[in-house]
Protein backbone atom coordinates (compact mmCIF):
# COMPACT_ATOMS: atom_id res chain seq x y z
CA UNK A 1 0.00 0.00 0.00
CA UNK A 2 1.05 3.75 -0.59
CA UNK A 3 1.92 5.42 2.17
CA UNK A 4 2.30 9.72 2.08
CA UNK A 5 3.16 12.04 4.87
CA UNK A 6 4.54 15.30 4.94
CA UNK A 7 7.88 15.31 5.61
CA UNK A 8 9.76 17.74 7.06
CA UNK A 9 10.03 21.03 5.72
CA UNK A 10 13.16 22.32 6.76
CA UNK A 11 15.89 20.18 8.23
CA UNK A 12 18.02 22.42 10.49
CA UNK A 13 21.39 20.30 11.14
CA UNK A 14 22.98 20.51 7.29
CA UNK A 15 26.09 22.31 9.38
CA UNK A 16 28.90 21.42 8.28
CA UNK A 17 30.29 20.15 11.45
CA UNK A 18 27.10 18.25 12.25
CA UNK A 19 27.84 16.22 8.15
CA UNK A 20 29.62 13.18 8.61
CA UNK A 21 32.18 12.55 6.41
CA UNK A 22 31.17 11.04 3.17
CA UNK A 23 28.20 13.66 2.97
CA UNK A 24 27.61 14.72 -0.20
CA UNK A 25 27.06 18.36 -0.60
CA UNK A 26 24.35 19.40 -3.34
CA UNK A 27 22.78 22.42 -4.74
CA UNK A 28 19.42 22.25 -6.65
CA UNK A 29 18.90 25.58 -8.83
CA UNK A 30 15.86 25.52 -10.64
CA UNK A 31 13.55 27.55 -12.85
CA UNK A 32 16.14 29.95 -13.86
CA UNK A 33 14.29 31.44 -17.03
CA UNK A 34 16.98 32.99 -18.51
CA UNK A 35 16.73 35.18 -21.98
CA UNK A 36 19.02 36.00 -24.77
CA UNK A 37 18.06 39.40 -23.91
CA UNK A 38 19.87 39.88 -20.34
CA UNK A 39 17.08 42.05 -19.49
CA UNK A 40 14.52 39.80 -20.14
CA UNK A 41 11.41 39.50 -17.78
CA UNK A 42 9.18 37.20 -16.75
CA UNK A 43 6.24 38.44 -15.05
CA UNK A 44 8.12 41.79 -14.44
CA UNK A 45 11.44 40.39 -12.85
CA UNK A 46 14.48 40.46 -14.68
CA UNK A 47 15.33 36.45 -14.22
CA UNK A 48 19.02 37.57 -15.13
CA UNK A 49 19.44 39.51 -12.15
CA UNK A 50 16.98 37.48 -9.69
CA UNK A 51 19.44 34.43 -10.82
CA UNK A 52 22.32 36.64 -9.57
CA UNK A 53 21.19 37.56 -6.51
CA UNK A 54 20.09 33.81 -6.07
CA UNK A 55 24.40 33.07 -6.34
CA UNK A 56 25.53 35.54 -4.51
CA UNK A 57 22.90 34.62 -1.42
CA UNK A 58 23.80 31.21 -1.96
CA UNK A 59 27.77 32.24 -1.46
CA UNK A 60 27.12 34.60 1.49
CA UNK A 61 26.18 31.54 3.92
CA UNK A 62 29.68 29.53 2.83
CA UNK A 63 28.15 25.70 2.43
CA UNK A 64 30.49 24.04 0.69
CA UNK A 65 29.21 22.21 -2.72
CA UNK A 66 30.29 18.53 -4.26
CA UNK A 67 27.23 18.58 -7.50
CA UNK A 68 24.66 20.86 -8.22
CA UNK A 69 21.81 19.77 -9.94
CA UNK A 70 19.52 21.80 -12.65
CA UNK A 71 16.16 20.48 -12.90
CA UNK A 72 14.60 22.46 -15.81
CA UNK A 73 13.13 25.77 -17.65
CA UNK A 74 17.05 26.90 -17.43
CA UNK A 75 16.32 29.53 -20.35
CA UNK A 76 12.43 30.40 -21.66
CA UNK A 77 13.47 31.44 -24.63
CA UNK A 78 15.76 28.47 -26.04
CA UNK A 79 17.77 30.70 -27.54
CA UNK A 80 21.11 29.45 -27.71
CA UNK A 81 22.26 33.11 -26.01
CA UNK A 82 20.31 32.03 -23.16
CA UNK A 83 21.78 28.77 -22.79
CA UNK A 84 25.45 30.77 -23.50
CA UNK A 85 24.42 32.51 -20.31
CA UNK A 86 23.62 30.17 -18.54
CA UNK A 87 26.72 27.63 -19.14
CA UNK A 88 28.75 30.69 -18.01
CA UNK A 89 27.23 31.23 -14.53
CA UNK A 90 26.42 27.38 -13.47
CA UNK A 91 30.25 27.09 -14.38
CA UNK A 92 31.17 29.82 -11.90
CA UNK A 93 30.28 27.08 -8.92
CA UNK A 94 33.23 25.07 -10.14
CA UNK A 95 31.43 22.16 -9.14
CA UNK A 96 30.29 19.37 -11.31
CA UNK A 97 26.50 20.73 -12.44
CA UNK A 98 24.11 18.30 -14.22
CA UNK A 99 21.25 19.68 -15.45
CA UNK A 100 18.01 18.50 -17.56
CA UNK A 101 15.35 19.87 -19.58
CA UNK A 102 11.97 21.62 -18.61
CA UNK A 103 9.01 22.71 -21.12
CA UNK A 104 10.26 26.12 -21.53
CA UNK A 105 13.80 24.42 -22.94
CA UNK A 106 14.78 23.16 -26.36
CA UNK A 107 16.09 19.69 -25.02
CA UNK A 108 18.87 19.70 -28.06
CA UNK A 109 19.75 23.35 -27.88
CA UNK A 110 20.66 22.55 -24.19
CA UNK A 111 22.27 19.79 -25.09
CA UNK A 112 24.86 21.31 -28.20
CA UNK A 113 25.73 24.24 -25.38
CA UNK A 114 25.77 22.35 -21.80
CA UNK A 115 28.85 20.08 -22.98
CA UNK A 116 31.70 21.82 -20.89
CA UNK A 117 33.77 19.70 -18.28
CA UNK A 118 31.75 21.30 -15.61
CA UNK A 119 28.35 21.88 -16.86
CA UNK A 120 26.72 18.67 -18.71
CA UNK A 121 23.70 17.11 -19.55
CA UNK A 122 24.72 13.11 -18.38
CA UNK A 123 21.52 11.21 -17.57
CA UNK A 124 23.73 9.01 -14.96
CA UNK A 125 25.89 10.17 -12.51
CA UNK A 126 27.78 8.22 -9.86
CA UNK A 127 29.16 10.60 -6.99
CA UNK A 128 30.34 8.78 -3.87
CA UNK A 129 28.12 6.55 -2.37
CA UNK A 130 25.22 8.03 -4.58
CA UNK A 131 23.68 7.85 -7.58
CA UNK A 132 21.40 10.50 -9.71
CA UNK A 133 19.14 9.81 -12.33
CA UNK A 134 18.27 12.86 -14.83
CA UNK A 135 14.78 11.97 -16.53
CA UNK A 136 13.41 14.11 -19.63
CA UNK A 137 10.23 14.27 -18.89
CA UNK A 138 9.72 17.07 -21.31
CA UNK A 139 6.51 16.79 -24.41
CA UNK A 140 7.80 18.59 -27.34
CA UNK A 141 5.49 22.12 -27.79
CA UNK A 142 3.40 21.52 -24.63
CA UNK A 143 3.60 22.48 -20.89
CA UNK A 144 2.99 19.16 -19.47
CA UNK A 145 5.21 16.20 -18.69
CA UNK A 146 5.55 12.61 -19.85
CA UNK A 147 8.03 9.71 -19.37
CA UNK A 148 8.73 8.39 -22.65
CA UNK A 149 9.69 4.68 -22.77
CA UNK A 150 12.98 5.50 -23.50
CA UNK A 151 13.08 7.48 -20.56
CA UNK A 152 11.36 4.72 -18.22
CA UNK A 153 13.84 2.16 -19.24
CA UNK A 154 16.64 4.08 -18.73
CA UNK A 155 15.04 4.69 -15.15
CA UNK A 156 14.82 1.15 -14.51
CA UNK A 157 18.26 0.08 -15.72
CA UNK A 158 20.24 2.56 -13.78
CA UNK A 159 18.13 1.41 -10.78
CA UNK A 160 18.85 -2.09 -11.41
CA UNK A 161 22.33 -1.43 -12.38
CA UNK A 162 23.55 -0.20 -8.59
CA UNK A 163 23.45 -0.67 -5.10
CA UNK A 164 23.95 2.83 -4.45
CA UNK A 165 21.86 5.11 -3.04
CA UNK A 166 19.81 6.52 -5.76
CA UNK A 167 17.95 10.14 -6.11
CA UNK A 168 16.11 10.70 -9.35
CA UNK A 169 15.48 14.05 -11.00
CA UNK A 170 13.31 15.48 -13.21
CA UNK A 171 11.19 18.67 -14.57
CA UNK A 172 7.50 17.85 -14.15
CA UNK A 173 5.83 17.13 -10.66
CA UNK A 174 4.91 13.26 -10.72
CA UNK A 175 2.35 13.62 -8.11
CA UNK A 176 -0.59 16.55 -7.79
CA UNK A 177 1.03 18.92 -5.80
CA UNK A 178 -2.91 20.24 -4.82
CA UNK A 179 -2.45 23.04 -7.40
CA UNK A 180 -5.48 22.61 -9.68
CA UNK A 181 -3.79 24.77 -12.66
CA UNK A 182 -0.55 23.45 -12.04
CA UNK A 183 -1.42 19.71 -12.13
CA UNK A 184 -2.95 20.13 -15.44
CA UNK A 185 0.87 20.33 -16.06
CA UNK A 186 2.65 17.31 -14.15
CA UNK A 187 3.85 14.29 -15.80
CA UNK A 188 0.69 12.51 -17.63
CA UNK A 189 2.30 8.97 -16.87
CA UNK A 190 3.12 8.52 -13.01
CA UNK A 191 2.05 5.00 -12.33
CA UNK A 192 4.76 3.58 -14.45
CA UNK A 193 7.62 6.02 -12.84
CA UNK A 194 6.14 4.69 -9.40
CA UNK A 195 5.66 0.84 -10.36
CA UNK A 196 9.54 1.28 -11.15
CA UNK A 197 10.42 3.35 -8.00
CA UNK A 198 8.79 0.57 -5.67
CA UNK A 199 10.43 -2.16 -7.05
CA UNK A 200 14.26 -0.77 -6.19
CA UNK A 201 14.34 -0.07 -2.79
CA UNK A 202 17.51 1.96 -2.74
CA UNK A 203 15.74 4.94 -4.07
CA UNK A 204 15.98 7.79 -1.68
CA UNK A 205 15.23 11.05 -3.20
CA UNK A 206 12.72 12.05 -6.37
CA UNK A 207 13.69 16.24 -7.19
CA UNK A 208 11.47 18.20 -9.26
CA UNK A 209 11.05 22.25 -10.35
CA UNK A 210 8.57 23.55 -12.38
CA UNK A 211 6.24 24.07 -10.04
CA UNK A 212 8.50 27.12 -8.60
CA UNK A 213 7.47 27.01 -4.74
CA UNK A 214 8.02 24.15 -2.12
CA UNK A 215 6.98 20.66 -1.73
CA UNK A 216 8.12 17.87 0.65
CA UNK A 217 6.54 14.70 1.39
CA UNK A 218 7.76 11.21 2.28
CA UNK A 219 5.72 8.20 -0.35
CA UNK A 220 6.90 4.94 1.10
CA UNK A 221 10.01 6.21 2.80
CA UNK A 222 11.24 8.08 -0.68
CA UNK A 223 11.34 11.70 -0.01
CA UNK A 224 9.74 13.75 -2.99
CA UNK A 225 11.02 17.44 -2.84
CA UNK A 226 10.15 20.61 -5.20
CA UNK A 227 11.65 23.66 -4.70
CA UNK A 228 11.42 27.51 -5.78
CA UNK A 229 12.12 28.90 -8.71
CA UNK A 230 15.07 31.70 -8.81
CA UNK A 231 12.92 33.95 -10.55
CA UNK A 232 8.97 33.75 -10.22
CA UNK A 233 7.67 31.78 -7.33
CA UNK A 234 3.72 29.90 -7.50
CA UNK A 235 1.27 30.46 -4.65
CA UNK A 236 0.79 26.81 -2.99
CA UNK A 237 -3.12 25.15 -3.12
CA UNK A 238 -4.75 27.47 -4.99
CA UNK A 239 -6.72 26.54 -8.48
CA UNK A 240 -5.95 29.21 -10.83
CA UNK A 241 -2.65 30.78 -11.68
CA UNK A 242 -1.39 33.27 -8.50
CA UNK A 243 2.10 34.82 -8.59
CA UNK A 244 3.70 33.90 -4.63
CA UNK A 245 4.50 36.89 -2.39
CA UNK A 246 7.87 34.75 -1.25
CA UNK A 247 11.44 35.42 -2.78
CA UNK A 248 13.80 33.60 -5.05
CA UNK A 249 15.40 30.99 -3.29
CA UNK A 250 17.23 26.85 -3.96
CA UNK A 251 17.44 23.89 -2.25
CA UNK A 252 20.44 22.57 -0.19
CA UNK A 253 20.80 19.03 -0.12
CA UNK A 254 22.90 16.84 2.66
CA UNK A 255 23.37 13.49 1.37
CA UNK A 256 24.57 10.87 4.32
CA UNK A 257 26.96 7.68 3.04
CA UNK A 258 23.77 5.56 4.68
CA UNK A 259 21.16 7.10 2.58
CA UNK A 260 19.84 9.62 4.93
CA UNK A 261 19.02 12.94 3.24
CA UNK A 262 18.89 16.58 5.04
CA UNK A 263 17.45 19.48 2.70
CA UNK A 264 16.54 22.95 3.32
CA UNK A 265 15.17 25.95 1.19
CA UNK A 266 17.08 28.67 1.48
CA UNK A 267 15.58 32.11 0.23
CA UNK A 268 17.15 35.82 -0.72
CA UNK A 269 15.44 38.47 1.70
CA UNK A 270 13.27 40.45 -0.72
CA UNK A 271 11.56 39.78 -3.79
CA UNK A 272 12.86 41.38 -6.85
CA UNK A 273 12.10 44.71 -7.95
CA UNK A 274 9.14 45.05 -11.21
CA UNK A 275 7.43 41.51 -9.77
CA UNK A 276 3.65 41.51 -11.16
CA UNK A 277 1.72 40.24 -8.45
CA UNK A 278 -1.93 40.65 -10.51
CA UNK A 279 -0.76 38.96 -13.41
CA UNK A 280 -3.41 36.41 -14.67
CA UNK A 281 -0.79 34.18 -16.08
CA UNK A 282 2.40 33.93 -17.50
FE1 LIG B 1 9.36 27.14 -14.80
Amino acid sequence: MTSFKPGPLSDTNLREADLPSGTLRVLQITDTHLYADPVGTLLGINTLESFRQVIQHFRDFHWPLDLLLATGDLVHDASPQGYGLIAEMLGSFDVPVFCLPGNHDAPQEMRRHLRGNLVRTDSVIDHGDWRFIMLDSVIPGQEGGHLARDQLGLLDSALASTERHTFVCLHHQPVAIGSAWIDTMAVSNPEPFFEIIDRHDHVRGVLWGHVHQTYDVLRNNVRLMASPSTCVQFAPGVDTFQVDEEPPGFRMLALLPNGSIRSEVIRINDIPHGLEYASPGY
